[in-house]
C-alpha cells in the first residue's frame, strides 16, 4: 500500500481508472484520449514512466505498456528513445501532409496516395482539350466568371454521374471545389468558428488536421475500433465538450483503413442528432459502388455534407471536386467560396464534364479496379504474415508492426535486413 502512495504522489498523470472492466489497457488508452480532448494533458506533456504508473494504479507493468503502445499506435503519443512517452503535436504547428517527394531513380516514391499511372489520362486530357478548343460557345461560357457554387450545367451533369453510381444527389446541393482538399477547408472556414471543436478518429487524414489548425479549431482525437470511430467514445466526449462537426471517412480510414458497419453508421447519426454536430464525410478516396455502405448524407441529410473529388479518378493536378450539402448551408458556403476564389474555374469542370459525359472516368474506374487487385494480391503475397488492412480498391495499406519494429525504422531500414 505504501508503494502505491508513494507512487501516486510521484505521478504527474493519474487516470481515472475501472478496474473492473475486461480490457484494462484499452480503458486506459481511452482515458489518456478524453484527458487530452479535455485539455487535461496537453502536447508535449510526458506521461508516468510505466513502472511508476503501474505501481500507483495497482495494475501490471503490462496492462501499462499495452496501454502506452495502443496510445502510441492511435497517434495520441510518441516514445523517444531516453525521453520517454509524451502527447503528441509539439514539434510543429503543421501537420506533415504534403509530401512531393525529390525524384530518385532507385525509389519509387510510397508517399503520396495517387491513381495508377496509364498513358491513356494524357490522352483523354488531349481530346477533351480539342473537343473545347472546337467549340466556340463552351469556350465562350468558360471565359466568363462562373457563380460562385459552379457553373449549373456542370454541377446537373455531375449530379447525373453521381446518382447514376449510386450516389444520389441534386446539382442544388452541390458547390464545385478545387478538389478534396478545398472542400475540407470550405466546409470548415464556412461552417465552424475559431475555436470550436471538431472531431475525428484518433488516426485521420493530416490534411484534415492542418486545416484545423490553419483555421484556429479545436481537433479532438477519438478512440477507435475495428469499424472506426466508437459512437460510446463521441457521446463521451461530446457530454465533456461542444463539439460542432464529425469528420468520417467510413468506407476507408485513411490511414489505418477500417469500414464501418451499416450499424455503426446508424449509431454516429443518433450521437450526431443528440448532439447537434454536423457530419463532414471525406469520400476522396473513391470507392466502387458494390463496396461502399450507405453514404451519411443519405441517412442524415439534414446535417451532413460529402466530399466527392477526381483526385484518385482522374489525378490530382486536375484541381477539382465538390461538396454536398443541405440547401441550407448552401448560402454561407457560397459566401465563403466567393472570398476566397470567387469560383472554380469554368474549363477545369468543363474539362472534366467532357471525361464524365463521353465514359472515360469510367474506363479508368474499371481498368484502376483490375490493377489495384492485383497490387492487393500481391500485398498478400509479400506481407501477408502481418494483417496488413487494405480496402478492396484501395491505394494504401496500414500494417501493424510487431515489436519491437517502429514505423521511423522500417522506412530507413537496411536492404539486407527482414521485418520478423
Ligand atoms: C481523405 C482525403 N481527403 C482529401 C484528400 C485531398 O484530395 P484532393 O487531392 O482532391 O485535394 C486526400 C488525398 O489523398 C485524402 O486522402
Amino acid at each position: 500500500m505504501r508503494i502505491q502512495e508513494k507512487a501516486r504522489a510521484r505521478c504527474q498523470w493519474l487516470p481515472a481508472l475501472d478496474k473492473n472492466q475486461d480490457t484494462l489497457y484499452l480503458a486506459l488508452a481511452d482515458q489518456l484520449a478524453a484527458d487530452i480532448a479535455a485539455g487535461i494533458l496537453k502536447p508535449g506533456d510526458s506521461l508516468p514512466p510505466q513502472r511508476l504508473l503501474a505501481d500507483a494504479l495497482g495494475v501490471t507493468l503490462g496492462t501499462i505498456s499495452r496501454a502506452y503502445r495502443e496510445a502510441e499506435r492511435r497517434g495520441l503519443t510518441e516514445a523517444k528513445v531516453g525521453s520517454g512517452t509524451r502527447i503528441r503535436g509539439v514539434q510543429s504547428d503543421e501537420p506533415k501532409f504534403h509530401h512531393l517527394s525529390k525524384a530518385d531513380a532507385d525509389s519509387i516514391d510510397l508517399s503520396l496516395s495517387i491513381p495508377i499511372p496509364n498513358p491513356a489520362r494524357s490522352e483523354y486530357l488531349a481530346i477533351s482539350l480539342e473537343k473545347l478548343a472546337n467549340n466556340p460557345v463552351a469556350l465562350r461560357q468558360v471565359l466568363a466568371y462562373q457563380p460562385e457554387q459552379g457553373n449549373l450545367q456542370q454541377r446537373e451533369m455531375l449530379a447525373t454521374w453521381l446518382t447514376q453510381h449510386q450516389l444520389t444527389v441534386s446539382a442544388d446541393e452541390l458547390i464545385l471545389t478545387e478538389g478534396g482538399q478545398h472542400a475540407d477547408f470550405l466546409a470548415m472556414q464556412a461552417l465552424i468558428r475559431p475555436g470550436e471543436a471538431v472531431a475525428s478518429a484518433a488516426l485521420t487524414y493530416p490534411g484534415m488536421i492542418a486545416v484545423a489548425r490553419q483555421l484556429g479549431l479545436k481537433h479532438l482525437p477519438i478512440p477507435t475500433d475495428a469499424q472506426g470511430i466508437r459512437p460510446d467514445a463521441l457521446e463521451r466526449l461530446c457530454q465533456q465538450q461542444k463539439i460542432r462537426l464529425l469528420y468520417v471517412m467510413p468506407e476507408y480510414n485513411n490511414p489505418t483503413g477500417e469500414q464501418m458497419s451499416e450499424s455503426r453508421r446508424l449509431a454516429l447519426v443518433e450521437v450526431a442528432r443528440r448532439y447537434d454536430l454536423l457530419i463532414l464525410e471525406d469520400a476522396v478516396q473513391y470507392v466502387l459502388p458494390d463496396q461502399r455502405g450507405t453514404p451519411f448524407y443519405h441517412l442524415a441529410p439534414e446535417r451532413s455534407l460529402y466530399i466527392f473529388s477526381v483526385s484518385k479518378i482522374i489525378e490530382g493536378g486536375i484541381r477539382f471536386g465538390a461538396l454536398r450539402a443541405p440547401t441550407n448551408l448552401m448560402p454561407r458556403l457560397s459566401a465563403s467560396l466567393r472570398a476566397q476564389c470567387w469560383s472554380v474555374p469554368g474549363i477545369v469542370g468543363a474539362l472534366v464534364c467532357q471525361w464524365l459525359e463521353s465514359g472515360h472516368v469510367d474506363a479508368l474506374i474499371d481498368w484502376q479496379w483490375q490493377e489495384v487487385k492485383q497490387r492487393q494480391a500481391l500485398l498478400q503475397t509479400l506481407l501477408g504474415d502481418y494483417s496488413p488492412i487494405a480496402h478492396p480498391y484501395g491505394f494504401h495499406a496500414w500494417l501493424n508492426l510487431p515489436e519491437p519494429w517502429r514505423a521511423s525504422i522500417l522506412s530507413k531500414k537496411p536492404k539486407d535486413k527482414v521485418l520478423r
